[in-house]
């Protein structure tokens, strides 16, 4: 397929809010920074709040100083971006605002148009009404939609068939933000840049997956969305599920979007349902308790929603991607909120020899080999390999487990750190949907998930205590040593 032209304008919906703050303005502060944007691109703000250009342009300087570290500044890229500004106030609910910006986005445009919807998921179906109405939505746009779509498969249909009444298939961008992360990149590149590892890479070789992304922070003032949510909903569905499916599917032809989401979506439909009739075996759900996390007190999660709830703040589940590739292979995911430390990391542990030739301590000493990816809090890969413990042998030979360890923060000092909304951006502007997820990926995650959720609701699963700063409920420990593993710590 060909690419559009890269955008001439970029909207922002939800412009004052919270993410473009913390994440959108400084990720194009640095696009500007490396010259990176589009010569002629512009940008135009959108929110409810009343703001002229300049108490826009305002907010956004503010932003960029308050989260772009002093030394990283430059206030020729400052003012670069700055002078791509435009501000239009609007609300979906007031069709002669939409109808004043969809004329503001007229008068910029010398091109393709990119909108990003970084508002609540409400406003998606009637943001796209909107445009498409007032003649804003024509071939040569593209819009960017925040998760969650949707909060299980019927509302995230909804929410797709009606963006769909708007813009094709192939000019809406799903984020997914660790697609944009770049640990996800290198798993990649180490999985499709490397001969060594594709011919271990199935059931033969390796004996379990593991995935983990856990937090030390509690719900950080966002209480209302999180308790509709739940762990399951805001990191299993999505960010879990898509490292799953980077780690299992088949090599793509190409490294380009439809072969990319081809591989995936396979994956995703051969996953193996997890029902009423196994989620008590298959999964656990645990919410925070009081704690303490690194030495200092927090309080668990009702007293800091202010009111009971029956939300998971974390989850663990034992999935299984049946196909030849994987058969037989367990896929532990696991996340959480309020655990000891903030890492995600992918691991992966090999069969073990197939028949020892030490005996002795040695022959105990054995160990699986691993492979550990992580993402966070640095990027980092281990290879996990058996060596002879040095000495001589006396009382018979030992053997130690030792680690190859690629620190990637070390081996690339002079590169900066990227927010992952710097390549998100980049290739939407780009028209490059590469890392972008699909409408059937994002709806079979759903059905997988809906299953559960379903299945702990029949089955009158309720979340299990666990201490903030500790790993889960003790029952994530059993749900994987009952089958002879352990989570790697
Ligand atoms: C978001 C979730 O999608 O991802 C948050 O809504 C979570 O609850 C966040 O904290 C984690 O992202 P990261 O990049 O900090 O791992």
């Amino acid at each position: 397929m060909t690419r559009p032209a890269p955008a001439s304008l970029l909207t922002i919906f939800g412009a004052t809010g919270d993410l473009a703050q913390r994440m959108l303005l400084p990720s194009l502060y640095s696009l500007q920074a490396e010259n990176l944007l589009p010569p002629g691109l512009r940008i135009l703000g959108s929110a409810r709040s009343d703001l002229d250009r300049e108490a826009f342009a305002n907010l956004v300087a503010d932003a960029i100083n308050e989260r772009i570290p002093a030394v990283e500044r430059d206030d020729t890229a400052l003012r670069g971006l700055l002078e791509r500004l435009d501000y239009a106030a609007a609300s979906v609910d007031d069709a002669a605002s939409m109808q004043a910006l969809a004329a503001r986005v007229s008068d910029l445009r010398n091109g393709d148009v990119l909108y990003h919807l970084s508002t609540a998921p409400r406003f998606y179906v009637p943001a796209c009404h909107a445009l498409g109405a007032h003649g804003a939505a024509d071939a040569r746009t593209r819009v960017m939609l925040e998760k969650p779509i949707g909060k299980d498969l019927a509302s995230a249909a909804a929410i797709n068939d009606g963006v769909a009444e708007v813009f094709d298939e192939d000019r809406v961008y799903r984020v997914d933000h660790y697609l944009g992360k770049e640990g996800v990149q290198n798993l990649i590149a180490l999985r499709f840049g490397n001969a060594l590892f594709e011919p271990l890479w199935n059931a033969r070789h390796i004996e379990q997956v593991q995935i983990t992304a856990g937090e030390t922070v509690g719900v950080e003032g966002r209480g209302d969305y999180y308790d509709d949510s739940g762990a399951m909903r805001d990191m299993l569905q999505n960010h879990l599920l898509q490292l799953l499916c980077l780690v299992a599917m088949e090599p793509p032809a190409r490294f380009e979007p439809t072969a990319v989401r081809n591989e995936k979506i396979k994956v995703l439909r051969s996953l193996r349902a997890i029902g009423h009739g196994q989620v008590a075996t298959e999964s656990v759900a645990g919410q925070y308790t009081a704690g303490a996390i690194d030495g200092v007190a927090v309080p668990g999660y009702v007293q800091e929603l202010g009111r009971d709830s029956g939300t998971e703040t974390f989850v663990a589940l034992r999935a299984h991607v049946d196909n030849w590739r994987w058969s037989g292979v367990p896929f532990y995911l696991r996340t959480g909120k309020r655990l000891p430390s903030r890492c995600t990391e992918i691991y992966i542990q090999f069969r073990k020899v197939p028949y020892s030739i030490f005996g002795g301590h040695a022959a105990a000493d054995m160990r699986s080999n691993g492979l550990l990816i992580r993402l966070q809090p640095e990027e980092r890969i281990e290879l996990d390999l058996m060596a002879k413990t040095p000495g001589l042998d006396r009382s018979g030979l030992r053997l130690s487990q030792v680690a190859l360890d690629l620190d990637f923060h070390e081996e690339f000092a002079n590169q900066r750190r990227r927010i992952s909304y710097e390549r998100l951006y980049l290739d939407a502007i780009e028209g490059n949907g590469t890392l972008f997820v699909r409408r059937d990926e994002t709806e079979t995650a759903w059905h997988w998930v809906d299953a559960i959720l379903d299945g702990w609701r029949t089955a009158g699963v309720a979340p299990k205590p666990y201490p903030a700063g500790t790993w889960g409920p003790g029952a994530a420990v059993s749900l994987i040593e009952r089958h002879g593993h352990g989570w790697r710590e």
